[in-house]
């Protein structure tokens, strides 16, 4: 049984201020019986401010996988950690395409994560130019294959599917092609470990998702949840899909 995840990706949206008000809110509208694992991803310079509830965990954009020294801009996983990150995105192809971040490093960053008791939230998927020239399946395979090559087990590790184009466009891959898809990560999985681990790796959608098309992603084969970014910058829509997924 895998406990579904709502993870809101803040991407560089919000002072320390409003992520602290969206915080308050959140929990305040949020029930205190909900089976989902809501997981907020502020900019760094937030994660200190938001409240701390047990609504909600805490999850960063990115880090370094070297433990400290000269590597200005960077953040380390002892910084996280002490701010209480228990999640961190990694891979995302905003930090591929536009920060050159390529699939070793992101793979040192995956093992850094785990080692130091943190869970990665791996981000694959494929852009318009390898879906159209269909590599969208060999693409992720690639990322996964790379990205998880210096990790022993699968436990604690979180894939985010998120297909390039399906972005912040407005455009949502169909339920058929993300069952498709997401169906292929745990085949990959499988490949690269083992049936019962790969079983138990939660495999999140995120790309234009949206209290309107929500509830039929989630109820797609093998989506155990979403990765959002536009849709988790405001509190009640935030909260709507978070609804939506506990119904399930
Ligand atoms: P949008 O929900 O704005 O399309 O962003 C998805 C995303 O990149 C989450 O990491």
């Amino acid at each position: 049984m895998i406990n579904p995840i709502v993870a809101g990706n803040w991407k560089m949206n919000k002072t320390p201020s409003e992520g602290k008000i969206f915080s308050e809110k959140m929990v305040e509208k949020l029930g205190s019986k909900s089976s989902v694992d809501v997981i907020v991803c502020p900019p760094f310079t937030g994660l200190s401010s938001l409240v701390i509830s047990t609504k909600f965990h805490l999850g960063a954009q990115n880090c370094h996988f070297e433990d400290s020294g000269a590597f200005t801009g960077e953040i380390s996983t002892s910084m996280l950690l002490n701010c209480n990150v228990e999640y961190v995105i990694l891979g995302h192809s905003e930090r591929r395409s536009i920060f050159h971040e390529k699939n070793n490093d992101i793979g040192k960053k995956v093992s850094k994560v785990l080692s130091d008791g943190m869970k990665p939230i791996l981000c694959v998927g494929e852009t318009i130019d390898e879906l159209n020239k269909g590599l969208a399946k060999q693409t992720v395979r690639r990322q996964l294959k790379l990205g998880l090559n210096d990790v022993n087990s699968l436990n604690n590790i979180i894939i985010a599917y998120e297909p390039v184009w399906a972005i912040g466009t407005g455009l949502t891959a169909s339920v058929e092609k993300v069952s498709e898809i997401h169906s292929f990560i745990r085949t990959t999985l499988k490949d690269l470990s083992s049936e019962s681990e790969s079983n138990n790796v939660p495999i999140i959608y995120g790309g234009s998702v949206n209290s309107g098309n929500a509830d039929e992603l989630i109820n797609a084969h093998a989506v155990n949840g979403f990765l959002i970014g536009g849709a988790s910058l405001d509190v009640d829509k935030f909260v709507e899909i978070i609804n939506i997924v506990d119904k399930i």
